[in-house]
């Protein structure tokens, strides 16, 4: 049956039986990676540059013209960017062309803007995108404490927990040693603390400079050499990665982390309980996501954009719950085509 005939044949079927034709479906996920792969090769033209600002500008603006083309009714309620004032695509903004299924949009068009600018590994363009308001409400507060770690553990660990506690607990459900765990972690002074505990644990911590999405998908992941994320990292990223562990198993847990009386007072007034523990499933309340990332520099997930005279290479993963499917997708794209996106200094 053609594409045409197929929505013939719905647009005449009873509203009951029309039920769900307008959830977002699987094609959802391809057209995600289109917007993705857009951000990454507009954003990759400043890879090295040193200019964090004017990398994820031009990322910011590719991904929104692309977000226009998918067939869907978005709104942008994790947008990125006013922690540091860069550019952004702000929360409440429409996106898509407006005609498909309602779906809440979390944006990072640069996962990595430093490693970007600085042409360090693990810079992300990253996309999720869940049913209507379905993903959580984080009310500004900027920063929350984060606890990911992949399947065998995920039922078994729990952020109130001490570290030690946590991390002999996903030794034993992975059936390793604890001096065999690699615990990834931003490089921050606010995480001095939480240092000393993974290594009096007898664990061990591989620093990041930036980039947890990428960071939450390794620790839920096997076979990446990671076991788990540990530390505070921003809240749009947490709600991000979780649409990516909603596909890959394992579980993202976190705690709001309000880092001034304002905005502890903020959160207070919209309702949060500051100690609650998030799971995964509070971060996004529906089990149809879909996530797509496409590597900007080089990275262990993907590799970074490339470009030559005649063509722009990009890889990118994209992931749909529902069905658990993940997908890397290698694009080989005609250089000509985005001469427009290269870099205006
Ligand atoms: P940006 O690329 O948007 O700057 O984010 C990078 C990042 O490292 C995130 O991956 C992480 O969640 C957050 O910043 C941590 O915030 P901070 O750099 O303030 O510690």
């Amino acid at each position: 049956m053609s594409p045409a005939s197929i929505t013939q044949k719905y647009s005449t079927l009873s509203p009951s039986l029309a039920v769900g034709i307008d959830e977002p479906d699987r094609n959802l996920a391809l057209e995600l990676v289109r917007v993705t792969e857009a951000a990454a090769i507009a954003g990759g033209h400043w890879v090295g540059f040193g200019d964090k600002n004017k990398a994820d500008g031009a990322a910011v603006d590719a991904m929104r013209s692309f977000l226009q083309t998918v067939h869907f009714n978005g709104v942008v309620v994790i947008g990125e960017g006013e922690k540091d004032e860069a550019p952004m695509l702000f929360n409440g903004e429409q996106v898509g062309d407006g005609t498909g299924p309602e779906c809440d949009v979390a944006v990072d068009p640069i996962d990595g803007t430093r490693l970007t600018a600085l042409g360090i590994n693990n810079a992300l363009a990253v996309l999720a995108v869940a049913e209507r308001g379905s993903m959580f409400d984080p009310s500004a507060v900027f920063y929350m404490e984060k606890l990911v770690t992949g399947p065998e553990a995920a039922d078994m660990v729990d952020l109130r927990l001490p570290v030690k506690q946590n991390l002999h607990l996903i030794a034993k459900a992975k059936g390793v040693k604890v001096n065999q765990l690699n615990v990834m972690i931003l490089d921050r002074d606010r995480h001095r603390p939480l240092v000393e505990e993974i290594r009096e644990a007898g664990a061990r911590t591989k620093f990041i400079m930036d980039g947890d999405v990428a960071g939450a998908i390794a620790a839920a992941r096997s076979g990446t050499g990671v076991d788990a994320l540990m530390g505070i990292g921003g809240t749009p990223e947490g709600i991000v990665a979780a649409c990516a562990i909603k596909s890959l198993g394992g579980v993202i847990q976190g705690r709001l982390w309000p880092t001034s009386d304002d905005e502890k007072q903020k959160a207070i007034d919209a309702g949060h309980d500051l100690e609650r523990v998030l799971s995964t499933n509070d971060l996004v309340t529906s089990d149809n996501c879909y996530f797509a990332a496409t590597g900007i520099t080089d990275g262990d997930l993907l590799r970074g954009v490339r470009y030559n005279k005649e063509k722009v290479l990009t890889q990118s993963i994209v992931m749909r719950s529902k069905s658990g499917t993940i997908r890397f997708v290698d694009g080989e794209h005609q250089a000509s085509k985005w001469e427009g996106y290269a870099r205006k200094s």
